[in-house]
């Protein structure tokens, strides 16, 4: 089996001793105003910035903040990110106020072995989002090494993710870039069976890929979520007011039948927990085939939660996407965290996909989320890599690419 890593250059061996270093990032955190409400993806870049700053580099910091269409924009400014860098590192982190051109260049050049500055958001210009060539070279102006550690933006074939990597000859991944690769690639390639995937979320059609890729390898498949309701519907049951993708119920019969085929186990909620509607305080447990008129599921009841928790039990691989109920709201919680409990608790390799799984893992509390092998930090990337795609942040650092110096 070849390593998921083939070719691909850590930090570690990098030459970047008082060198001027280019560090994707992926700081596309979630705000509130200017508060970070989920500083996670700051904290697991820290081991890549340390080590970098301690091998007296001058580090060059760059990321993205959500989706900006007209250029600057303070409401998408990295500037809490910035403050919250510097907090954790105790060290100042400068921002120039734009991530090229003379304001850029300024401020990098005036970084001395050991010091830092965060880049302003990437996506302030519409070339990075083009993978623009002119655009890679203004910023490979910056730095003499590329290391990338963005691991949540490594499916996307933009700029400072793709095009600006080719430009150097010393390339390579972080250790959370690393950590990533190692785990998800794991699961891609050689899990140890019974593998079981459980996936939840809302929407069928935004899971099709992976579920179709996943009904090659795994031995049992568990869902969850507002999609089992589409899937509960394709087995016939009457899901009343719940959330059901009615012209995506013919796909669901299909894949119960692959999955038949291929003597995948499916396993879908037993029982459920029902409200009027979202904005309910409280739910009725019921069971999957005596919804009342008028109600939706909103969650997954205890009968479902114990039955899933079964197969982890002697499960040596776990792969968990998507939240099983609206568990941001305390009455429809439980379900969500029972399987995180579960999947904590059992001995296998668990690696829990970006979003709002990761999120639901570290709201169940506890110790649940040091209890997880992996808790991935990219979304989309971890989905893509599990469907087996090959991810353009990814194949670049393979040094069997064409590099030219920069
Ligand atoms: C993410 O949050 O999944 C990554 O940062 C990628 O962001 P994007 O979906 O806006 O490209």
């Amino acid at each position: 089996m070849t390593s998921p890593l083939l070719g691909i250059r850590s930090i570690r061996d990098l030459p970047i001793e008082n060198k001027r270093v280019f560090l994707r990032v992926d700081f596309n955190v979630p705000l509130e105003g200017s508060k970070i409400t989920d500083d996670s993806r700051i904290r697991e870049a820290l081991p890549t910035i340390k080590h970098t700053l301690e091998r007296g580099a001058r580090l060059v910091c760059a990321s993205h903040l959500g989706r900006p269409k007209k250029g600057p924009d303070p409401k998408y400014s990295l500037e809490p990110a910035a403050a919250r860098l510097a907090e954790l590192l105790g060290q100042e982190v400068t921002l120039p106020e734009d991530c090229v051109g003379d304001a850029a260049k300024k401020v990098v050049y005036d970084l001395r072995g050991g010091s830092i500055c965060l880049l302003e958001n990437l996506r302030f210009h519409p070339e990075e989002e083009k993978d623009d060539e002119a655009f890679c070279r203004e910023l490979a102006e910056l730095a003499d090494v590329y290391v990338d550690d963005a691991f949540g933006a490594v499916h996307r074939a933009h700029a400072s993710v793709h095009g600006l990597a080719k430009l150097f000859r010393d390339r390579g991944c972080g250790f959370l870039l690393e950590k990533e690769i190692a785990a998800l690639g794991k699961i891609v390639t050689a899990p140890e069976k019974p593998y079981v995937a459980v996936l939840g979320g809302a929407k069928v059609s935004d899971k099709i890929a992976v579920v179709e890729s996943l009904l090659e390898k795994v031995s049992a498949l568990i869902v969850g979520g507002a999609m089992a309701n589409t899937f509960l519907a394709a087995r016939g049951n009457n899901m009343q007011a719940s959330l059901v993708e009615t012209d995506k119920v013919a796909l669901a019969r299909t894949i119960l039948d692959k999955a038949r085929d291929r003597r995948v186990d499916v396993l879908l909620p037993v029982d459920v927990v029902v409200a009027p509607g979202v904005g309910a305080s409280a739910g009725t447990v019921v069971n999957v085939d005596a919804l009342p008129p008028n109600t939706m599921a909103l969650d997954i009841g205890p009968a479902s939660v114990k039955a899933f928790a079964a197969r982890f039990a002697d499960a040596k691989t776990v792969f968990w996407n998507g939240p099983m109920g609206l568990f941001e709201r305390p009455a429809f919680a439980e379900g969500t965290f029972g399987v995180a409990r579960a999947i904590a608790n059992s001995s296998a390799f668990t690696v829990v996909g970006g979003g709002d799984s990761a999120a639901a893992v570290y709201a169940a509390g506890g110790d649940i989320a040091s209890k997880m092998k992996h808790i991935s930090t990219g979304g989309g990337a971890a989905l893509e890599l599990i469907e087996g795609k090959k991810l353009p942040g990814i194949e670049v650092l393979r040094t069997g690419e064409p590099a030219v110096s920069a």
